[in-house]
């Protein structure tokens, strides 16, 4: 019996299995000479003609680029089911899709934006949750500046401004005459200029799946001047641009390409200023997500490992055709990844270690408030909070 997981969905989460059986198909054990043709020739058949079915249905898939992936980055895993009762929920049910998490250290409240729209903040000392503004749209990356202003992109709006008494305003929403799509990861330097991504001008946030099954880059790293209100390209060409964060000095921006499992920095400063170069290759999982935690260590959120399947369908096209053709008629695709997790890597991007579990799916940033590690999810429905003292990060041996 062949059975087809059909169950990835990620803003959904749900799950159906659909199971063929291949034996119905293939008639009485001892058949007569025709019988005997038939057996082989009508299984055959059917699998020609579903490959006809799929080869004549017009989505283009493309191959990606697997010769610029360099060698794979390994991480030692802390792998450790009795982590996961050490977990925390904070928000449960309030905190549905809390993709980006941003802490301001004043009034000690974190901000992030969910599903259904608000930007909400939670009063870490208690846990409180209150919704702030609504964005109308789906809020994603979030960032805030010294004076409490939030910037936020939103995978419908644009780039958005939030005033710290609550008014909301649209930055900008295209780009050389090409409107965002997705925007995705978001953060504000010293100087008030704002960097983030589109992570692709051709889908929305609902058809995500749809740019990582074509396999082109649609994405792009901008940057948003707030004394001249001009936006700018700084990168093209990018296979998902997701999570940006600054260096500690400010010199330069990391932005990740979640399909090509890569990040790399765009120079702001020095002689390396306007020039791009690739800070962490191959990672264990695509990245989201990824924030300087001020003592020399960024966290980076990987949603998916680099599981056999993934590795499989990124490499093959037509895999990616079949996928794009159950997800486009059925609404369903199989479900490519084993667990997700944050790893932590030094200034240089080398890994230093990192937490994993199957559990952790779909977790889309981390951040590390005093002695917690924070993490946000695109499809929980609560922020997950662990007491890095309890559960130390486990060094890679590399
Ligand atoms: C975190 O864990 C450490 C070590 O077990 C403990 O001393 C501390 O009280 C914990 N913090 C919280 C807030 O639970």
């Amino acid at each position: 019996m062949l059975i087809l997981n059909l169950g990835l969905y990620p803003f959904l989460c749900n799950r159906v299995w659909i199971s063929i059986d291949i034996t119905e198909l293939s008639g009485p054990r001892k058949a007569s000479g025709s019988w005997g043709l038939g057996l082989v020739f009508f299984p055959l058949a059917v699998v020609v003609m579903a490959v006809l079915v799929v080869q004549l249905d017009t989505y283009e898939t493309v191959a990606y680029p697997m010769h610029e992936l360099g060698e794979q980055m390994y991480v030692a895993a802390r792998k450790n089911a009795g982590m996961v009762s050490g977990l925390e929920k904070i928000g449960s049910g309030e905190l549905v899709g809390a993709e980006d998490i941003v802490y301001e250290p004043k009034s000690g409240l974190v901000y992030t934006g969910c599903h259904d729209g608000w930007i909400k903040r939670v009063k870490l000392a208690d846990s409180v949750v209150e919704n702030w503004v609504h964005t109308g749209g789906r809020p994603l990356g979030i960032a805030i500046d010294e004076s409490g202003d939030v910037f936020v992109a939103d995978a419908y709006k644009g780039l958005l401004k939030v005033s710290i008494n609550g008014k909301l305003e649209l930055l900008t929403h295209e780009a050389e005459g090409i409107k965002f799509g997705l925007p995705d990861g978001v953060v504000v330097a010293k100087n008030g200029m704002v960097y983030f991504t589109d992570a692709t001008y051709k889908y929305s946030f609902r058809e995500a799946l749809n740019d990582l099954l074509e396999g082109r880059p649609h994405g792009r790293l901008l940057s948003y001047d707030t004394s001249t209100k001009q936006t700018k390209v700084l990168a093209r060409d990018l296979y998902f641009a997701n999570g940006v964060e600054l260096s500690p000095d400010q010199d330069f921006v990391i932005f990740c390409e979640t399909f090509m499992r890569r990040c790399s920095r765009y120079y702001l400063q020095g002689e390396k200023r306007g020039s791009t170069d690739v800070f962490a290759n191959n990672l264990p999982g695509l990245p989201d997500n990824v924030r300087y935690d001020g003592d020399g260590h960024y966290w980076m959120a990987l949603p998916w490992d680099n599981s056999l399947l993934w590795k499989y369908t990124q490499t093959y096209p037509f895999m990616r055709k079949i996928f794009a053709f159950t997800l486009k008629h059925f609404h369903k695709m199989p479900d490519i990844m084993k667990f997700g997790g944050v790893i932590v890597l030094d200034l240089e991007g080398k890994p230093i270690g990192g937490y994993y579990d199957d559990t952790w799916r779909m977790t889309s940033s981390g951040v590390k408030i005093g002695e917690h590690l924070y993490l946000g999810s695109v499809t929980k429905p609560y922020i997950l909070r662990l007491n890095l003292s309890q559960y130390p990060l486990a060094f890679a041996t590399l």
